[in-house]
């Protein structure tokens, strides 16, 4: 019996991960344009820990089969966080400080991986990257209306990628290399379940800001 696709298989095996992060208090907050500035800045301060740690274990892994297939720095944000900071955060003092506990989780599962499995990046590569390129997509609006400094587009490099212009043909192409992996069933399993827990670790740094939104 032939096995699904990876990418069948990682979309279909965090379906539920997807919809209770799409239903996080954090996440229906940004949606709801309810985030205060600070907060957001804070926000893209973890998501810079977590592409710095991701993209750089990717570089360093580049060799390796798995990993190598998925290395496509044309999805690569640490510089365009680090250009977001700039804007929202122009003393440097949110991007200086240590990352919160979730993040500091998330950063450790990362290294983790790298140096036990690197195959299970490609996990934490599907997860974040084929939802910014998704529903994240939606965001750049929504902090446009939220903090009017955006409008110009200083401050958007997040939802920016300059050197993909079609999206949903890039989404398709990235689904063939995920297919294209030479992933038996045993790591086809583990992938999902690192995906679901990347999910899991995305949902823990949302917990997390939407403590910091409600205590400002
Ligand atoms: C309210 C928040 C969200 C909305 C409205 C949303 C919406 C969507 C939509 C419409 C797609 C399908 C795109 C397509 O098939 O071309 C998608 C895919 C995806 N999203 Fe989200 N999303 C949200 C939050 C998130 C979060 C927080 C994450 C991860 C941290 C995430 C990760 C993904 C991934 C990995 C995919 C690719 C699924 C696949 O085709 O395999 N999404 N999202």
């Amino acid at each position: 019996m032939s096995l699904p696709p990876l990418s069948l298989r990682l979309r279909e095996g965090t379906k539920d991960s997807h919809r209770l992060a799409e239903t996080t208090p954090f996440i229906r907050a940004f949606f709801a344009g309810r985030l205060t500035q600070p907060v957001y800045a804070n926000f893209l301060a973890q998501l810079r820990h977590v592409y710095a740690a991701l993209e750089a274990h990717f570089e360093r892994h580049r060799a390796h089969p798995i990993v190598g297939a998925l290395y496509l720095p044309e999805l690569h944000r640490t510089a365009a966080l680090d250009a977001d900071l700039a804007h929202f955060d122009p003393s440097g003092e949110l991007a200086a400080q240590a990352p919160h506990p979730a993040t500091a989780r998330y950063v450790e599962r990362l290294a983790e991986a790298a140096g036990q499995r690197p195959d299970l990046l490609v996990a934490h590569h599907y997860t974040r990257y084929l939802g910014d390129l998704s529903g994240g997509q939606a965001l750049r609006r929504i902090v446009i209306k939220m903090f009017p400094s955006a409008a110009g587009g200083a401050g958007l490099a997040f939802y920016d990628f300059p050197a993909i212009s079609n999206h949903s043909a890039f989404k398709d192409a990235y689904r063939d290399r995920l297919d294209a992996l030479p992933v038996d069933e045993p790591i086809g399993a583990a992938l999902v379940a690192e995906a679901n827990r990347a999910f899991d670790l995305n949902r823990a740094v949302f917990a997390e800001m939407h403590t910091a939104l409600t205590d400002a």
